[in-house]
């Protein structure tokens, strides 16, 4: 495997990487959250660009400029609100994770950070999305080398702890 996992603690609007992932909503017009602070960060030409989208489906991811970012892309994906997990939410989970990749592989990027899509305001257990998000990674970076780099950037101690744990779970060695 060629592809390094990093893990760091803080705020993703400060990660220098190619293409940072938004947990946006179907709207993709802003919000709270990691929405929020990429919007913020990106400034008022991000909107607009968001705004010729015409939403997003859960589950989906779709690509911007990063303007003023660091990064030179946002990949906006939908992640699901948990109702229970009777509502196809693991799959939609994963494939937020697996389009966000498909997007960032088709824009030929190096490097790319995640936040913990769906586990905020869309009430998604982390224990059970920090196991989807690493699966999806593993079988992505098994049969794809192109992205050097995947960063999940955690705003609490408590999930770095988890998403660092299940790194050397899934991938069998300490970050
Ligand atoms: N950097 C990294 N992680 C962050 C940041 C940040 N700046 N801000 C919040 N987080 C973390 C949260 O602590 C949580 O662990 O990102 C994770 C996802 O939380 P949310 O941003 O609430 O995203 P989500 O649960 O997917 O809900 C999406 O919230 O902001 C709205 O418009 C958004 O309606 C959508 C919903």
């Amino acid at each position: 495997m060629k592809t390094k996992i990093k893990i760091f603690k803080g705020d993703i609007t400060n990660i220098h990487v190619e293409a940072i992932v938004n947990a946006a909503n179907n709207t993709l017009l802003g919000g709270a959250g990691v929405d929020g602070a990429i919007h913020r960060a990106a400034g008022p030409k991000l909107l607009e660009e968001c705004k010729k989208l015409g939403g997003c489906n859960t589950g989906e991811a779709k690509i911007t400029k990063g303007y003023n970012l660091n990064a030179k892309f946002v990949i906006h994906t939908v992640g699901p609100v948990w109702y229970g997990g009777k509502n196809n939410e693991e799959e939609l989970l994963a494939s937020c994770y697996r389009n966000s990749l498909e997007l960032a592989e088709k824009a030929d990027v190096r490097t790319i950070a995640f936040p913990s899509i769906s586990t905020g305001a869309y009430r998604f257990p982390i224990e059970k999305a920090v196991n989807i998000a690493m699966c999806e990674i593993k079988k992505f970076v098994e049969k794809n080398d192109t992205i050097e780099e995947i960063i999940f950037v955690l705003f609490s101690e408590k999930d770095y702890l988890l998403y660092k744990n299940k790194v050397k779970e899934i991938f069998g060695f300490e970050i």
